[in-house]
């Protein structure tokens, strides 16, 4: 790696940049071949992929629960456990190899984060992860249909973090209107790691709404009568 890139990874990850190291190296030698990354991703690993994902703890207060929604390769869910161990993570994958290769990493590394197999949709999930802080999502779906697969998962009040390319403002305009029906509020677009990346990581936030609760509250309150 060069100088450059090793010193502004190490200010990302501090004390735990070995363990960066260490989850990039077994990127490098299997994520090929068990299909997690393309072939003309390994030369890039570090700069668009670990460093991109990991600067978005920036947003996460300390200790909060998050949910890391289709972690697919561990993105970001692998370096935000890495640089966070106060966080409280569990990355939700449906695909049985790739739980597999999250749960292995999870282990190798000994961090503190759950591999949960399953979909953001289904209802044992959002029973299982009901009143997170935050949901964060990486090239899982579209922002309409994030929101109504993650939004849900959240706290009245928590926040979805969808981490998106330099079209975002046009997907955020493009879905304002779904989003709002799905429970989201104050959706807009930030970045993160302007300081360490050549491009910052662009990303969608959007909050439940505080209604939400009261809504469900409701609903709930009316069936179990
Ligand atoms: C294109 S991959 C991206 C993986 C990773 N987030 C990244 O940035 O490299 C999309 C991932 O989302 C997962 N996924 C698709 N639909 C999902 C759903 N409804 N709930 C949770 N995960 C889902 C897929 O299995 C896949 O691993």
């Amino acid at each position: 790696m060069a100088a450059a890139l090793e010193d502004r990874a190490k200010r990302v990850f501090g004390d735990h940049y070995p363990k960066a190291v260490a989850f990039t190296d077994l990127l490098v030698e299997h994520g090929v071949e068990r299909g997690l990354i393309g072939p003309r991703e390994v030369d890039r690993l570090w700069e668009r992929h670990v460093l991109n994902s990991a600067v978005v703890a920036e947003l996460l207060p300390r200790g909060c629960r998050v949910v890391d929604v289709g972690s697919g390769a561990g993105l970001p869910g692998i370096p935000l456990a890495i640089a966070r161990p106060d966080l409280q993570l569990t990355m939700l994958e449906p695909m049985a190899r790739r739980v597999a290769w999250l749960t292995e990493v999870v282990d190798a590394l000994g961090l503190t984060a759950e591999v949960l197999r399953g979909r953001a949709e289904e209802a044992a999930v959002r029973e299982r992860l009901a009143d997170s802080d935050v949901v964060t999502a990486r090239a899982v779906a579209p922002l309409e249909r994030l929101a109504r697969w993650c939004l849900p998962l959240l706290r009245p009040g928590g926040q979805l973090v969808a981490l998106k390319g330099e079209s975002a403002a046009e997907e955020l305009e493009r879905d304002a209107q779904a989003v709002r029906r799905a429970g989201g509020t104050g959706a807009r677009v930030t970045t993160c790691g302007g300081d360490v990346l050549e491009l910052p990581t662009t990303v969608v936030l959007v909050e439940r709404e505080e209604q939400a609760s009261r809504r469900d509250g409701a609903r709930r309150g009316r069936k179990d009568r």
